[in-house]
């Protein structure tokens, strides 16, 4: 009796081992032909980037949300909204450090409150271009045929709110010169340089994607 139930003991144990060996093999390997397009289309697209590793994570994770990455345009779109998405939460985490640093008075307040402005001044130029890319939407067979003069104006505008959010960001992490400083400070610092990494990014696929227009701008 001792023997049946030390087997059927084992037996369970072995059962269970492979199910859950099973399960994880089919939670990481099942990759539809069209999940595996999308993603060597992003890599390919991010290798025109300064920093591809980063361009190719932060895109991946939009894999499989109902967001659609097919062309040139979506694929800036997208990289836009993980920039702003970035942004968005490190003014946040820039609030609560400058709002704690001000309470006790300490000498980094100055630094971290430049920084929230730059930072906050490349959230508003992030979402300004974002909605400036959705205007283009319909616009492009006009520009495509040679008139469309509409498209070039809004092509110039979200050229010159990246590359302005781009310099905001890069001049705060300006502040944080060398590589000895405060834990604090290389954590702000850490934080903000991936703003303007992600952001240099979204430009390089939005000038990309804006290349095409160029050689036809009368
Ligand atoms: C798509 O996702 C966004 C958030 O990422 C959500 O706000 C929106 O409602 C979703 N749309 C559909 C049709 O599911
Ligand atoms: C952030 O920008 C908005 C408008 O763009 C402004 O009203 C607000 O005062 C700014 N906040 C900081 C902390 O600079």
């Amino acid at each position: 009796m001792a023997k049946l139930s030390i087997c059927m003991l084992l037996m369970t144990f072995l059962f269970s081992t492979l199910c859950i060996f099973s399960s994880s093999v089919t939670a990481t390997f099942p990759r539809s032909p069209r999940r595996s397009r999308l993603q060597a289309y992003i890599e390919a697209s991010c290798q025109t980037t300064l920093y591809p590793a980063l361009c190719v994570h932060s895109l991946s994770t939009y894999i499989g949300s109902n967001t659609t990455i097919q062309n040139p345009k979506q694929l800036a779109q997208v990289a836009l909204k993980a920039s702003l998405n970035r942004a968005l939460y490190t003014r946040a985490y820039l609030k609560k450090v400058a709002n704690e640093l001000k309470a006790i008075k300490a000498k980094e307040y100055q630094t971290v409150k430049d920084c929230l402005e730059q930072i906050n001044d490349s959230v508003d130029q992030l979402s300004q271009s974002i909605k400036e890319l959705r205007r283009l939407d319909g616009k492009e067979q006009q520009g495509a045929g040679g008139g469309g003069d509409d498209l070039f104006w809004h092509i110039s505008n979200v050229e010159t709110w990246v590359s302005a959010a781009l310099t905001d960001a890069s001049s705060c992490v300006d502040e944080f010169p060398g590589q000895r400083m405060s834990k604090l400070k290389a954590t702000v610092k850490g934080k903000v340089l991936n703003v303007a990494q992600l952001t240099s990014n979204a430009l390089a696929l939005f000038r990309r994607f804006a290349s095409r227009y160029q050689a036809k701008k009368p």
